[in-house]
């Protein structure tokens, strides 16, 4: 970035998993590694912004220059977010989220059924992305979208039905997206999109932070 095009912002990041517990040794969890959203950071960073990292349990090393906020569960990651956007000036939510977690976590091992089928209820938890968008004084919002189909009808529905400022769309499943070091992603907005053809995440997380500053500044006049 040769001027810094997000020097003296704030800039939140959310990286990896949720994991929510079932009892004190098992968890409901997901492939998410952290890379993509680490990445993200540490290209803000680069950019100039002041960034916070909220990260879900990878085991990434910090990038240099980065305030760092360890999360587990969902719940916690909600509440690190909204309390480190407050006055923030861009959130990109590159985490996978858990959608749901059980609805009790057992305090003791779970036994086995003794044959019979273990049920298990799940309780929707809190959408930390929608959250922010129902804000009065809310940041720019760019949120990510992993699809294993249909990649652009569900990140244009996301976008609209989340009332976010841009979306990053990406196609998960076997070798992409989730782990690997690469990635490609799609990017929408309101009025335009660009495809971005699969590089290393870091590179990728560059070109990505290039557009959101541009898109940001634009949504300032600026
Ligand atoms: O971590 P890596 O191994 O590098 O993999 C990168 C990635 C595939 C995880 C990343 O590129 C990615 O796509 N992250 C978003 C994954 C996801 O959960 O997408 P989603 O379509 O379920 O969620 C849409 C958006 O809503 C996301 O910005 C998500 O952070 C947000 N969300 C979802 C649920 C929830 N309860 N709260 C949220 O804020």
């Amino acid at each position: 970035f040769g001027e810094q095009p997000l020097r003296g912002r704030r800039v939140v990041v959310s990286a990896g998993p949720t994991y929510e517990d079932i009892d004190p040794v098992r968890f409901i969890g997901n492939r998410s590694s952290g890379r993509m959203g680490f990445a993200v950071a540490a290209a803000a960073r680069d950019a100039g912004a002041d960034v916070t990292l909220i990260a879900g349990p990878v085991s990434l090393p910090t990038p240099p220059g980065v305030n760092r906020v360890d999360v587990r569960s969902a719940r916690q990651m909600h509440d690190a977010v909204l309390a480190a956007t407050e006055g923030a000036d861009i959130y990109i939510g590159a985490a996978a989220v858990g959608d749901y977690r059980p609805s009790e976590t057992a305090g003791h091992k779970l036994k086995k059924a003794g044959g019979e089928p273990l049920r298990l209820e799940l309780t929707e938890n809190p959408d930390i992305i929608g959250a922010l968008a129902a804000l009065p004084r809310r940041p720019f919002l760019v949120g990510f979208a992993a699809e294993t189909r249909d990649v652009a009808g569900y990140a244009r529905d996301k976008l609209a039905r989340k009332g976010l400022d841009m979306i990053a769309a990406n196609e998960v499943g076997e070798g992409r997206g989730f782990e690997v070091a690469d990635n490609a992603l799609h990017l929408f907005w309101a009025d335009g999109d660009v495809a971005l053809p699969r590089v290393a995440k870091t590179e990728l997380a560059r070109q990505l932070l290039t557009h959101v500053a541009h898109r940001f500044l634009a949504s300032q006049g600026l």
